[in-house]
């Protein structure tokens, strides 16, 4: 009979093994002029952002199902200390949660690009929040290479074309070896003037605003 002790605990629990630091949140406006809030999640927030994706898993439309069913599991993984080095941000627009991302640093330079969810569609809010996420890699946390790939047609098109990303020879690790990209520093600096918005600070009232952001009925489980 096994049991989960104290001590199995301290075996198995992963936590950030190298320095870690905050994303400063920041305010992007939307081409419809609405201020998406981008900031850092905590750890306490997981069950929360498990509510919000759990209605996606059982929908097939543009690979919300297995995006949303490994998303679930890392920030699940990253909630139980099984996944190492992990961030997510989360983008909230008047109030409620609709986006998520995240990353992994294997090291200190190589950064795994994870998963990228939007809740409401059309406004490029996963754009704003991919681009987030590799800019608190590289920026904050000072990646040198991010790891990327992706499971459907529009996040070819969204971060492999757009980025004008490079393939990578090995494999990547977060989708059982599938198809790899890498963003380098160099090529970041190269295309943010393009891809990565946002102004900070976020005003403290609207800031205030994001911190118990509700959770929202998707638009893929709306269009159902
Ligand atoms: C990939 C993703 C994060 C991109 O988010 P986004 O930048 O906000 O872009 P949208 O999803 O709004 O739009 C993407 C495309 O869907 C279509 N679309 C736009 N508005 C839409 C709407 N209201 N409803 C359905 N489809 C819509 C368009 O073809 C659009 O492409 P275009 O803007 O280049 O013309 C988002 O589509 C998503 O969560 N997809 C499921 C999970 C996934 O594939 N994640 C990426 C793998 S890591």
């Amino acid at each position: 009979m096994h049991e989960l002790t104290e001590d199995s605990e301290s075996i198995l629990r992963v936590e950030w093994d190298i320095p870690g630091k905050p994303y400063p949140a920041k305010v992007v406006t939307l081409a419809s002029g609405e201020k998406l809030v981008i900031r850092e999640a905590s750890r306490e927030e997981v069950p929360l952002l498990l509510d919000a994706i759990r209605p996606v898993i059982p929908v097939e439309k543009d690979f919300y199902d297995l995006v949303g069913s490994r998303l679930y599991a890392e920030l699940l993984g990253w909630y139980r200390y099984r996944v190492k080095n992990h961030f997510a941000l989360v983008g909230i627009l008047n109030g409620e949660l609709v986006g998520i991302v995240n990353n992994r640093a294997r090291n200190l330079k190589e950064h795994i690009s994870l998963h990228t969810m939007a809740f409401r569609r059309g406004g490029r809010i996963g754009a704003h929040l991919f681009a987030a996420k590799h800019e608190h890699s590289i920026e904050v946390l000072g990646a040198d290479k991010i790891f990327v790939t992706v499971e459907g047609p529009i996040g070819l098109r969204r971060w492999i074309y757009e980025w004008a990303l490079e393939p990578w020879p090995l494999e990547h690790e977060a989708n059982g070896g599938a198809r790899n990209w890498v963003l380098t520093k160099e090529h970041y600096s190269e295309v943010k003037p393009r891809l990565v918005f946002g102004e900070r600070p976020v005003p403290e009232d609207l800031l205030k605003s994001t911190l118990k952001p509700k959770v929202i009925v998707p638009d893929v489980v709306k269009q159902k």
